[in-house]
């Protein structure tokens, strides 16, 4: 019987996170863990999905666009949404079986709805026999989660599909692919509360609306911030991506998004000879990066004492097909 698979990859933010809902550039990296996602036909008219790492497991109408949950909890049902608008937008009708497969932690930023949705998309596409560019699948993804968030920015799904770095620019709207000469040794760090995306951004435009002259200027700032460390990442300069992150991260610490956990987890990382420590995302919880050349080993052990670390790489490669 027929059997694909399609993977995706997750995310991180480099540079540029709240600046960039104002216009400003950013800079994000695809990381080396994935979504899988297998889609096979099944005999009967029903369409089902597990999410195994999840506990997830639910019945999906295609026509009606409903869902009936089978195993797990509210919070994490949220996932069979982006699965089933991503099966819609591939115009899948068959009655399928999805199997969804996470080497990406759930909550801690890393991008997993939009990584599961750009595979689902092509996993979708390929088994109905339609062939998709990568600008296509990065548009729908897009428009899956614009449909099930209310608001999203591209660069998850951007990074799902095309991998690598990502230089983003909103004005014009622009992606562009940074050749990076080196690998980029990062640790992510992640607390146990996720900050509430939605909420941090209307806090940070609150601030802008109420102190415009103090908030621009660290918009300004942050532009200039990630500027050049898009030269100094395409450079290999070490000691400029450390120094500019931590800015970075006393900006946003002004913009009201850091907390104390994070800071910990900041410290812990600088004071393990780190370069450079920031939050990543949207902040509020969530997760931060460390960028620690020659040091990885040290900064994910002690933030591992009191809070979850683990090393990455940039994963080049974005959406693909996996061999049967
Ligand atoms: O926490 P994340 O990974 O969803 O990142 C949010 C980044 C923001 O700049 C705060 C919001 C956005 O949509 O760009």
């Amino acid at each position: 019987s027929r059997q694909v698979t399609a993977s995706a990859p997750g995310k991180t933010i480099l540079f540029g996170e709240h600046a960039v809902v104002y216009g400003k550039p950013a800079i994000a990296a695809a990381v080396d863990k994935r979504a899988y996602v297998t889609i096979s036909k099944r005999e009967d008219h029903l369409t089902h999905v597990t999410v195994g790492d999840l506990g997830v497991s639910g019945f999906l109408d295609l026509k009606n666009r409903t869902i009936q949950l089978e195993n797990g909890s509210g919070m994490q049902r949220g996932i069979l949404e982006y699965i089933l608008k991503a099966l819609i937008k591939a115009k899948t009708e068959d009655s399928v079986e999805v199997d969804v497969r996470l080497d990406i932690p759930i909550g801690a930023g890393l991008g997993s709805s939009a990584a599961v949705t750009v595979a689902t998309i092509m996993a979708a596409a390929s088994f109905n026999q339609i062939t998709l560019t990568n600008e296509t699948m990065a548009n729908l993804a897009h428009q899956v989660e614009l449909d099930v968030q209310g608001a999203a920015s591209p660069i998850d799904t951007s990074l799902s599909t095309y991998g690598g770095v990502i230089y983003l620019s909103k004005q014009p709207q622009k992606l562009v692919k940074l050749e990076i000469p080196h690998e980029l040794p990062i640790v992510i760090g992640y607390t146990s509360t996720r900050g509430n995306t939605g909420e941090l951004v209307k806090l940070v435009r609150q601030k802008k609306d109420a102190r415009p002259e103090v908030i621009n200027p660290i918009l300004d700032s942050m532009e200039a911030v990630a500027n050049g460390a898009r030269q100094a990442i395409i450079k290999g300069d070490h000691k400029t991506i450390g120094l500019l992150m931590n800015i970075n991260q006393g900006l946003l610490d002004a913009l009201g998004v850091n907390t104390e956990e994070l800071s910990k987890m900041v410290f812990t990382a600088r004071n393990q000879g780190a370069m450079g420590s920031k939050l990543t995302g949207a902040g509020g919880g969530g997760s931060m990066i460390a960028y620690c050349p020659g040091r990885e080993e040290e900064v994910v052990s002690s933030i591992n004492q009191f809070e979850r670390a683990f090393q990455i790489n940039v994963a080049h490669e974005g959406v693909r097909l996996e061999k049967p």
